[in-house]
């Protein structure tokens, strides 16, 4: 069986993409980005949607929180450093009341055309910061996640790894760089962020089949090729599997 990759290099894909080319999937497929602050996720988040597009995929952005109107909204909320009064559980509510408006007004008919979804954060960030971090426990996050997301799971979750030191300093560093202040996560204790790593590994262990660990450490370019065979291992798979 032909990878993606050999059945079209970026250059043809592109040519293709011109030519009003898009690869069309039987179902749509969600793929997400995960880890601590300042991982890479949003930055890997756009290098994955120019490799996808450049293949001839049909991608769509859902970003976390704040990818709808109402999402930026609640964003503002929960990550303005002023929320320092902003309790664990209406901060939980208010993470999956974005996710429900993503989930209906952009995620869902995405998939529904068989585009790809590639999201920066879904439910496992909120299982890591709220059911770890805050110490709110799993079940909790369960619960709310039943009515949230109707069912809407990543098929792929791309899981960043990199030590607290270096994610909290890259994410100050984009923070001093940007005129909006959405530190309020940043300023979380060490020991905040060790448990929503813990969070994290306790995913990875539970689901190994749908969560893989990538190694964030080097430059991007580094961090973007190992996701790039990672998304190449998991398209090799559902393609080869009945009905992918
Ligand atoms: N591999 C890398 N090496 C060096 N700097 C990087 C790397 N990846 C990302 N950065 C930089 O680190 C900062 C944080 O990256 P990014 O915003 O992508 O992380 P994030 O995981 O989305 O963070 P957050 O959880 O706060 O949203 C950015 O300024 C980005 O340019
Ligand atoms: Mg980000």
């Amino acid at each position: 069986m032909l990878g993606w990759k050999q059945l079209a290099g970026p250059r043809a894909a592109r040519r293709r993409v011109s030519e009003g080319y898009n690869r069309s999937l039987k179902q749509g497929l969600f793929i997400t980005l995960e880890g601590i602050d300042g991982s890479g996720k949003t930055t890997q988040l756009h290098r994955l949607e120019t490799l996808l597009t450049d293949r001839g995929y049909a991608v769509t952005l859902a970003q976390e929180p704040g990818g709808t109107r109402v999402g930026r909204e609640i964003r503002r909320l929960l990550l303005d450093a002023a929320s320092s009064d902003l309790r664990p559980i209406p901060e939980l509510l208010l993470y999956f009341a974005s996710r429900a408006q993503n989930v209906e007004e952009v995620i869902q008919p995405a998939l529904r055309e068989g585009r790809v979804v590639l999201a920066d954060r879904f439910t496992d960030a909120t299982v890591a910061y709220q059911g770890y971090g805050r110490e709110l426990g799993v079940p909790a996050v369960r619960q709310v996640e039943s009515v949230a997301c109707q069912g809407v799971q990543p098929d792929l979750t791309i899981l960043l790894e990199i030590d607290i030191e270096t994610g909290v300093r890259r994410a100050l560093h984009r923070n001093a760089e940007q005129s909006d202040d959405e530190s309020r996560m940043e300023q979380e204790s060490r020991e905040f962020h060790e448990r929503v790593a813990k969070g994290y590994a306790a995913l990875l262990a539970a689901d190994p089949e749908r969560v893989k660990k990538i190694d964030g450490r080097g430059s991007i370019d580094e961090v973007a090729t190992r996701i790039e065979a990672e998304v190449d291992l998991f398209f090799a798979k559902s393609s080869a599997e009945p009905g992918g």
